[in-house]
């Protein structure tokens, strides 16, 4: 693990490399290095029907980023293909509970590497499923849009749901990093972290910029006024 950041600042916001030029990725990354995670969004045309990164995209946000590399693994049979993302050296890895019938092993193999395990629930998977591994994991990201696409409009019933998790870990005395991905701007920013969140991804919100550190940021600007009104 490259630092504690995760566990030790109030916000995190984490550009998706999804809405960025893949003709020039090395530069693209340079261009958030303000941000505290870079969060790459591997596609297989199977759990979803978009294909985008494998590991040789981590594995060059490794060597082109300075804070935590965010492997989101959006693919069938996460346990066959999780030793090769292991090697490209990410420092979360994040798998869809949608796509494995082995979370608790796959949460132990993924710490087992030394890498933060970060679980995933589309926008129909119940939080109960989290019931049994909530105290296991780092981090959980809540889908706001169902996955495959950037610029997607964001699922309202998301907050709810951000505040039903909020409630589980603290049954469980835990607190899990919340992570929200899709179809955050600065405009519901404040909503989201009001609810319970405290890690932003973000796509086109952030690259359709030309100044992508200054959109950085305005949402960690307008993500911090949700901060002040935390329930
Ligand atoms: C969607 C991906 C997201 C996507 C978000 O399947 O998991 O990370 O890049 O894009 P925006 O922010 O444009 O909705
Ligand atoms: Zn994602």
């Amino acid at each position: 693990m490259a630092d504690r950041i995760l566990a030790t600042k109030d916000l995190l916001i984490a550009p998706s490399l999804l809405a960025a030029n893949f003709g020039n990725l090395a530069h693209e990354i340079a261009s958030i290095s303000n941000a505290d995670l870079v969060h790459v969004d591997v596609m297989d045309g199977h759990f979803v029907p978009n294909i985008s990164f494998g590991p040789e995209a981590v594995r060059l946000a490794r060597q082109n980023f300075g804070g935590l590399v965010d492997a989101h693994l959006m693919i069938s049979n996460p346990d066959t293909a999780l030793q090769a993302f292991i090697k490209a050296q990410p420092d979360i890895i994040t798998f869809h509970i949608e796509a494995t019938n082995h979370a608790n092993r796959l949460i132990q193999q993924i710490h087992d590497a030394g890498i933060y395990a970060s679980v995933s629930l589309n926008p129909a998977t119940p939080i109960s499923l989290l019931e049994d591994i909530i105290t296991d994991v780092d981090m959980v990201l809540i889908m706001s849009v169902n996955p495959g696409f950037g610029g997607q409009a964001f699922i309202p019933r998301t907050l709810d749901k951000i505040r039903r998790l909020r409630h589980l870990a603290g049954l469980n005395r835990v607190q899990p990093r919340i992570e929200v991905d899709g179809g955050i701007s600065c405009t519901n920013a404040a909503e989201i972290i009001k609810s319970g969140a405290d890690v932003l991804v973000a796509g086109s919100s952030i690259f359709s910029h030309a100044d992508r550190q200054a959109a950085i940021s305005s949402l960690l600007h307008a993500a911090r006024q949700g901060l002040s009104q935390l329930a």
